[in-house]
């Protein structure tokens, strides 16, 4: 699979010419390598480059905005004027911004893509996720500054970079819009000096040379035919011209020099994290107990999997981790702390409703607070929300028989707690189970990194609040 090489033309100083650059650094590339594909996108709002590139109008499936929803890029081209291939735009990509919660969310899709040679995304003059997400894939950032202004704007990039761990290396200056007429006296003789040593003192690293100011280059946006020109065919006679082709000519260089892009680099972090979760998936699976934790005669889990069942169950300690069958759970808890039996007809709406609000909670057993009578074991059951925050909580004598009196549940109540949570004097120790309901048909689910992770901090939570109650 070849990745493309990631070039991102970003500054939070709005109309610096970051699409005026990334646009005709696109045809400037394309005519300098004619073989390597170029991939152009924009995240800002005008539609500049469908202006520019777009053949004839029709009415495209998709835009950029699908990048955030894992859509392939392949599948997104259109194919552009000057043989650069490019994304539809969005006008507002804002609307997204609920899906897109992370950094990261970009460089998932552009890592499994096989544009090869080289991307270039423009960028809104704002800091929004969208454009932390591009500077996440970027192997090369291009920061246009057309003044002091700008140039302070860039510590805000550079601490985007620090923050992320990422390599500072990226990222080059290129002082545009440049007016070619200004000379001071002194040491700097012109903007373009005076702001390449600014950016040198700041330990900022700089593009070799700089854009200028032309008028020819502004005019080429307005024309009857609502077209934006590329200066390589509109504006050959300005300076521009030949400082575009130095640009691309540099870009071109740092790609061919790479020899591990950016998005080689990320999609292997991707496999190693997904190996590593794996691992951890199944070392998790490895540690269930095999059948359901209330009746013991049911297996639930196997090699091949986990049958459907209602709960999943860990020891606060983390020692005991099994699954429960529904029916198991809710007999065990009506019989106990309801004083009901489930199988009388007027109980079924009862019983639903239960498994309905069930899902919103998490159950803790463990010994009742402040009893540690050998002769009178007290066990208390726990109903928190999906918080942790306790909802309620009931407590009933444990006992192990009690003649005529106890039905079946009852005495698996005891049998539960005492392979569970007794300790070796037969004594309910200070560990707890908690009991969480989960997808009957994919049980598994709640053993995901993220599903787990969730329950652990509940869980932690929940012991924080009994060990405080102690
Ligand atoms: N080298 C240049 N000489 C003269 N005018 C230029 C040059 N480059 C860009 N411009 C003009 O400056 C204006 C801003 O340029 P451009 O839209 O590329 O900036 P931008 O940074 O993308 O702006 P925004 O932050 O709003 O997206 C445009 O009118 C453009 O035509
Ligand atoms: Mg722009």
């Amino acid at each position: 699979m070849s990745r493309p090489y990631v070039v991102v033309i970003a500054s939070e100083k709005g109309g610096v010419g970051k699409t005026t650059l990334a646009t005709n650094l696109a045809i400037y590339l394309k005519a300098l390598h004619d073989d390597m594909p170029v991939t152009l996108c924009s995240f800002d709002n005008h539609l500049s480059v469908d202006r520019m590139f777009q053949i004839k109008k029709t009415v495209p499936q998709n835009d950029v905005g699908a990048l955030f929803k894992g859509e392939p890029p392949e599948q997104l081209l259109q194919t552009g004027e000057f043989g650069v291939q490019y994304i539809t735009s969005k006008i507002d990509l804002s609307e997204l911004r609920q899906n897109v919660t992370t950094i990261k969310v970009l460089s998932r899709t552009l890592s499994r893509s096989d544009l090869g040679g080289i991307l270039i995304i423009d960028t809104r003059p704002d800091l929004d996720i969208f454009t932390r997400n591009a500077l996440f894939c970027a192997d090369r950032v291009i920061v246009p500054v057309k003044d002091a202004p700008s140039l302070e704007n860039c510590k805000h990039l550079y601490d985007f970079f620090d923050q992320n761990d990422l390599k500072r290396s990226a990222l080059r200056i290129l002082p545009c819009l440049i007016d070619s007429r200004i000379h001071y006296d002194g040491p700097f003789r012109n903007p373009y000096q005076l702001l390449r040593a600014y950016a040198i003192n700041r330990g900022y690293r700089c593009m070799e040379g700089y854009i200028a100011k032309s008028p020819k280059v502004e005019s080429l946006n307005t024309n009857p035919e609502g077209k934006i020109y590329p200066v390589l065919t509109h504006g050959r006679g300005t300076e521009v011209h030949s400082q575009l082709s130095s640009v691309a000519r540099q870009v071109y260089l740092s790609c061919h020099e790479t020899e591990c892009r950016r998005l080689d680099h990320i999609n292997t972090a991707i496999e190693s994290e997904t190996e590593e979760r794996n691992r951890t998936f199944q070392d998790r699976l490895n540690s269930l107990h095999p059948n359901c934790l209330f009746c013991e005669t049911t297996k639930l889990v196997s090699p091949s999997g986990i049958a459907p069942s209602g709960y999943f169950c860990e020891s606060a300690s983390g020692t005991i981790q099994a699954f429960i069958e529904e029916t198991c759970f809710i007999n065990l808890f009506f019989a106990n702390f309801y004083d009901q039996d489930r199988s009388r007809p007027d109980n079924a709406s009862l019983t639903d409703l239960f498994r309905e609000s069930a899902q919103q909670s998490y159950f803790a057993l463990k010994r009742a607070p402040h009893t540690r009578n050998f002769y009178q074991q007290q066990v208390a059951l726990y109903r928190f929300d999906d918080e942790g925050l306790e909802v309620s909580h009931k407590i009933i004598d444990l006992k192990e028989s009690d003649g005529a009196l106890l039905n079946h549940h009852r005495s698996q109540l005891f049998r539960l707690m005492s392979t569970t949570l007794f300790d070796q004097k037969g004594m309910l120790n200070d560990d707890s189970l908690i009991i969480r309901k989960v997808s009957s048909d994919f049980p598994d689910e709640i053993l995901y990194e993220e599903n787990y992770r969730q329950f652990r901090n509940i869980a932690n939570r929940i012991k924080k609040q009994f060990v405080e109650a102690s």
